[in-house]
């Protein structure tokens, strides 16, 4: 086992450039990707574990929470977590926290992937989409600076009752959503959306994808797609679509990322 070890959730690829970057700092690390059920989850050899996550409607990605009781660490490592989120963290670090009892956490804000919400460019606070990304490297490098240091928050990470009240109508919500996928002419039966849905919830049939309503809202099925052929409604067609600029569809679907 690596002398780090990183879970990962990610669905446009800010949070696992920002785990990479923390790797990079760290050197020898295991990023476990949580997209799907981890495929290593008795992590305690491991000196220091991290959660690098994007926060959904206030809360965890779906899944991330059932994963996380899995997850086996030898309760002297070192313990941190990064929420990466448009705007407000959510309940994503308090609930990492009251199962593992984090030494430090941060928040890191990028830009927005919820499309059809706001725009990518909205983000607090507000900075160009090019300003979001440096800043993001170099929070990423702070962090692992001070997580090689083993520095300690101050205090445990808050839950705003609001975003927990959020978090538990999303599900509902995000399956209603989910309903109003559809693809355009455009679509050249590429299978890129088949293979980055993390609930196998896309199908090819005859050449074209269709969608079911087992759906995490991840988005990487339309922002990655190559010819912005997938829409949800209309208010995605017309905006400009995001992923990070630094993470391809062949690396988020790997289920493990050694970084040396
Ligand atoms: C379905 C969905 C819900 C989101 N909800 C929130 C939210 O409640 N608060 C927030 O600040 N950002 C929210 N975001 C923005 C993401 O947290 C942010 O874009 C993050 O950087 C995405 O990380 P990723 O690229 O690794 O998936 C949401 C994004 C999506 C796709």
């Amino acid at each position: 086992m690596s002398e780090n070890v990183i879970f990962c959730y990610s669905g446009t690829g800010n949070c696992l450039d920002m785990a990479k970057n923390i790797a990079r700092g760290l050197g020898d690390t295991d990023i476990i990707m949580m997209r799907r059920a981890p495929t290593v989850t008795d992590v305690r050899g491991a000196k220091r574990v991290g959660f690098v996550f994007p926060c959904y409607a206030g809360g965890l990605p779906g899944g991330v929470e059932e994963s996380l009781n899995s997850i086996q660490i030898n309760p002297v490592s070192y313990k941190f977590a990064v929420a990466q989120c448009a705007a407000y963290p959510g309940t994503g670090l308090s609930i990492i926290d009251s199962l593992f009892h984090l030494d430090y956490w941060q928040v890191v804000t990028h830009q927005c992937s919820c499309i059809w919400l706001f725009p990518h460019t909205m983000m607090m606070p507000p900075l160009t989409p090019e300003g979001a990304q440096k800043r993001s490297e170099s929070e990423a490098a702070r962090i692992a600076h001070e997580v090689l240091g083993l520095k300690r928050s101050e205090k445990p990470p808050k839950a705003n009752p609001l975003n927990k009240i959020e978090s538990a109508a999303w599900p509902k919500l995000s399956g209603k959503k989910a309903k109003g996928f559809s693809v355009s002419s455009m679509c050249i039966g590429c299978g890129t959306c088949v293979k980055l849905c993390p609930k196998e919830n896309i199908r090819m049939i005859d050449g074209k994808p269709q969608f079911g309503t087992d759906c995490l809202q991840c988005l990487s099925c339309l922002q990655y797609c190559p010819q912005e052929a997938i829409t949800i409604g209309r208010i995605t067609e017309k905006r400009e679509h995001y992923h990070n600029p630094n993470i391809s569809p062949d690396e988020l679907v790997k289920s493990i990322i050694h970084i040396d």
